[in-house]
């Protein structure tokens, strides 16, 4: 119980994102049917009943996965609830929070049903969906800091709800625009189709930024705390994933007005920067459940730093390849069990020196990967580039071993057990995450698969350990973490910006875009490696 205990804040991050992508999926799907799909009703031709057929099966399937994600959500509270209040379990079963997801998993099995429904009948019951679909976005904000602020705001809660509805109508409704679009030839039912989505989106996205600018004023005190605290930086980041998915859409909204103008326009663009969108989406989805199980600024949970602790820790510096040995280090004298929860012990100069070799090694590397995949576009150096890859499975190599120096291979603390800290766990997913993605790319490299997928580990894993590391700290909510969160967070943005441009390399491998997208991401990685190269813990 107690290893449980000690991950749960892991757990439920990777939960409430996992359940804010699948219901923003939900919401986004009634949405398009009901405000898309079904206004167009007798207009798309013979292309209209197999659209709405298709959409329906991916409305059944994500609810589905909704209702799964909101079992385990009951299950993972109340064993929590009864592991630290020492209640029983009618009495965890019966919290507000565990309600509140009883709640929304009785809405997406609700939803389930409406799915199975043929499209006629969806259309023509379309109000009940709207409303179920409501009431599920209704219940996700019963588990939201507008609804257990000391003193409940009705202003605050319906603006988180409009905030999150907003988010599905757009991000959760892209997936059925491309499956809409995908499965259209003619150029008339793509023009339809388009514009009411690209007007129900702009809309969205105009609610969603007014909601969440609303909400951020009442949930920080001052501007300076968006960099000053764990939450405000959750917060930035955010706004910067918003402008990246704002020019994708914006470049998607000129390609729909030339749709406008002429039916047969290309759309492959579209679909594919459209594709980037719902990556993009994901990220920023991730994020926003790490802003949701952050300390509110407001109320003096989250210490803050300071713009002079700030310019000092970034003050640019070479870096040291200096390592302590591994008996100067704290866990080499102290440690000999995992810590509880909130009580770690203060990182000696030695422990300091250790973690910033550990960085500027990385940095060497991703500096390498990215001067390598450069020179790999250019025909005469690319035989003995392509294997630029195996540098992340070396890196990944460094970091099991020194990553997490209290634990099993040089630390006391034995592998299964070191899996009881959340920071040990992350650490171990992103290491896997940089594993599976050498091996694949690789091995993609060298033309050794027959099929196109493996070609997508490279962006869907770059994307995932950027989610991660994107909220990866501030757990503590220690001021040295939001510093900490502050180092890592560009890092993890240019992450999302390789990973987004891969996407279009080999989407549009043919075009501009994507002939552009293979130079951005190996200038990401190496602006990433420098940035590791500055890495600072002092
Ligand atoms: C101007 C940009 C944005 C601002 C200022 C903003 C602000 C906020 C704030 C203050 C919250 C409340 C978090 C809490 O519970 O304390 C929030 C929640 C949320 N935001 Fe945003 N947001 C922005 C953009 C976005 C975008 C682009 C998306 C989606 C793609 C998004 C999706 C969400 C979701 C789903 C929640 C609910 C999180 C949860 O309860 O688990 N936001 N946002």
């Amino acid at each position: 119980m107690q290893s449980f205990i000690a991950l749960y804040g892991f757990l439920d991050l990777v939960l409430r994102a996992y359940l804010l992508a699948t219901q923003s999926i939900v919401v986004g799907g009634v949405a398009f049917l009901t405000f898309v799909l079904s206004p167009l009703d007798g207009r798309l031709d013979v292309e209209e009943a197999p659209i709405a057929r298709r959409c329906l099966r991916i409305l059944f399937w994500s609810c589905c996965a909704s209702v799964f994600g909101e079992i385990v959500a009951v299950g993972v509270l109340t064993a929590m609830l009864v592991g630290t209040l020492q209640v029983d379990f009618a009495v965890a079963a019966s919290a507000d929070a565990v309600v509140s997801h009883f709640i929304a998993m009785i809405l997406s099995g609700a939803l389930a049903l409406y799915a199975r429904l043929d499209a006629r009948s969806f259309f023509m019951w379309r109000g009940g969906a709207v409303a179920l679909a409501l009431l599920l976005v209704c219940a996700h904000v019963g588990v939201t800091h507008a609804a257990s602020r000391p003193v409940a705001s009705a202003l605050l809660v319906t603006t988180e709800i409009v905030h999150v509805l907003a988010a599905a109508i757009w991000i959760g409704g892209i997936p059925f625009f491309l499956v809409a679009l995908g499965m259209t030839k003619s150029g008339e039912a793509r023009r339809l189709i388009a514009s009411k989505f690209s007007r129900n989106a702009m809309g969205a996205v105009g609610a969603l930024i007014i909601a969440g600018l609303l909400m951020m004023t009442r949930h920080t005190p001052d501007l300076s705390a968006l960099y000053e605290t764990n939450y405000g930086m959750l917060l930035t980041t955010k706004i910067v994933l918003l402008f990246g998915l704002l020019c994708f859409a914006a470049a998607n909204l000129s390609t729909t007005r030339k749709l406008w103008r002429a039916s047969s326009a290309p759309i492959r663009r579209l679909l594919r920067f459209a594709e980037v969108e719902v990556g993009l989406g994901l990220v920023t989805l991730f994020c926003a459940a790490a802003l949701a199980s952050a300390s509110l600024p407001i109320e003096g949970g989250a210490e803050r730093t300071s713009l002079s602790e700030i310019t000092a820790r970034f003050a640019p510096r070479w870096p040291s390849f200096h390592s302590p040995a591994y008996a100067e280090l704290s866990a080499a004298q102290s440690v000999s069990s995992v810590a509880e929860p909130g009580t770690s012990s203060p990182l000696s100069p030695a422990d300091i020196a250790w973690a910033e070799m550990n960085h500027h090694l990385a940095g060497v590397f991703v500096v390498l990967v990215g001067v390598f995949a450069l020179l790999e576009r250019h025909r005469r150096t690319a035989p003995m580039m392509r294997h630029w890859p195996l540098l992340f499975l070396l890196l990944g190599g460094v970091l099991v071993i020194r990553a997490d120096e209290t634990a099993w291979p040089l630390g006391p603390i034995g592998f299964f057990e070191s899996l009881r800290d959340p920071q040990i766990v992350q650490h171990k997913v992103i290491t896997l995450l940089i594993a599976t993605f050498a091996i694949f790319e690789w091995q993609v490299r060298r033309g050794r698969f027959k099929s196109d997928w493996p070609a997508f580990v490279f962006p869907i894993t770059t994307g995932a350990a950027a989610a991660f590391l994107l909220t990866h700290y501030g757990h503590t909510e220690g001021a040295d973490e939001v510093l900490i969160a502050i180092s890592h967070t560009p890092i993890a943005l240019l992450g999302v910006v390789s990973a987004s441009a891969r996407w279009l390399e080999i989407r549009l491998s043919d075009t501009f875009a994507g002939r552009i997208g293979g130079y951005v991401w190996p200038v990401a990685f190496m602006l990433s490696g420098f940035l590791l190269l500055l890495y600072r813990e002092q």
